[in-house]
C-alpha cells in the first residue's frame, strides 16, 4: 500500500524526462514539441544526425536525437519534465470547452493551465479579471507579484506548470464553493498528465484541494510535505493576492517561496 510507504528521497522521485513516444515521429511533431516546451526549445538540423530537439542554456545548448526523444531519453538539461504534447493539447481543448457548472455563464471562457519546462506545478485558486480576459493563469497583479519574487530567486514563469483549482472566474472573484471545486475536476486530470514531483499550493483553496483542510494556509506556509496519494512533495505558500490585500502578509509570502525555492533546487 503506497499510503504506508515512507517518503522517498528527492532523488528517488526525480525520474528522467518522459514523453509520449508516439508523439515524436516526424520533424513536424518535433517542431510542435519544441514550441510547446517553450522559448528555450527549438528544432536543430544537424548535418549528420538530421533534426534534433535542442534546448538552449546560458552556457550552451543541450541536444537530443529524435530516437532518444522518442525513447524518452530526454534527461540532462538541468531539470525534469514530463508531458505528452498531444495529451496536453487535448486537455487544453477540453478545459476551454467546459460547461460543467454555472461559473461558465458569467466568465469569458475557462482558463486552462500554462505548461512549463519542469514537472513542478504551481496551483492558485481561480482566474480573476485579467486571467479571464487573457486566457492565462496568474497574469494579473497577483501573478506579477509572484513572478517578480520568483524571478529574484532565479526562476522563470516558464519553468513551471501554472494552474488554478477552478478554471472559470467566479463572479466578483468570490472564493469558489466546495461544490464548484468538486465539479471542476480538471486539476485531477492535469495531475495525472503532468505527474508533478513538486507542487506549490498557494492559498487556502489549493490547501483544501490537496489536504481537505478548509483553512490554515498561514500555519502551513513555509512547510513541505510528502503526499503519498499524489506521489509528490507539496510546499505551501500564501496566495499572492493576500499580499495585495494586506502588506503585512509579505514576510510570510516570502517565507513560503523560499522554502519552495529550496525544494526546486533539489530537483534541478
Ligand atoms: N488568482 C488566482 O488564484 N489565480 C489566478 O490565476 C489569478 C488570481
Amino acid at each position: 500500500d503506497i499510503l504506508s510507504r515512507p517518503p522517498p528521497t528527492v532523488e528517488a522521485v526525480t525520474s528522467p524526462l518522459r514523453f509520449d513516444p508516439g508523439a515524436i515521429n516526424s520533424i513536424e511533431t518535433c517542431r510542435i514539441l519544441a514550441e510547446t516546451l517553450g522559448p528555450d526549445f527549438r528544432v536543430y538540423e544537424d548535418a549528420e544526425q538530421g533534426p534534433m530537439l535542442e534546448r538552449s542554456h546560458a552556457n550552451g545548448a543541450h541536444r537530443w536525437s529524435m530516437s532518444d526523444a522518442a525513447a524518452g531519453r530526454l534527461d540532462g538539461a538541468g531539470g525534469v519534465l514530463q508531458k505528452s504534447v498531444v495529451k496536453t493539447k487535448e486537455l487544453h481543448g477540453q478545459i476551454v470547452a467546459c460547461t460543467k457548472c454555472e461559473l461558465r455563464q458569467s466568465c469569458k471562457a475557462p482558463v486552462p493551465f500554462d505548461v512549463g519546462h519542469l514537472n513542478i506545478m504551481l496551483v492558485a485558486e481561480a482566474p480573476g479579471r485579467d486571467e479571464d480576459r487573457s486566457g492565462h493563469p496568474l497574469v494579473g497583479q497577483a501573478g506579477d507579484l509572484l513572478w517578480h519574487a520568483l524571478d529574484q530567486m532565479g526562476f522563470k514563469r516558464s519553468d513551471f506548470h501554472v494552474t488554478n483549482v477552478v478554471k472559470c472566474r467566479p463572479p466578483k472573484n468570490a472564493k469558489p464553493t466546495a461544490e464548484q471545486v468538486s465539479v471542476c475536476d480538471w486539476l485531477d486530470k492535469e495531475m495525472r498528465l503532468v505527474r508533478p514531483k513538486l507542487i506549490l499550493a498557494l492559498g487556502n483553496t489549493a490547501l483544501q484541494y490537496f489536504t481537505g483542510l478548509e483553512k490554515g494556509i498561514m500555519a502551513k506556509t513555509g512547510t513541505t510535505e510528502w503526499h503519498p496519494k499524489h506521489r509528490a512533495w507539496i510546499s505551501y505558500g500564501m496566495h499572492p493576492a493576500s499580499v495585495l490585500w494586506h502588506d503585512s502578509n509579505d514576510k510570510l509570502f516570502g517565507r513560503g517561496l523560499e522554502e519552495f525555492a529550496r525544494m526546486v533546487r533539489q530537483f534541478c
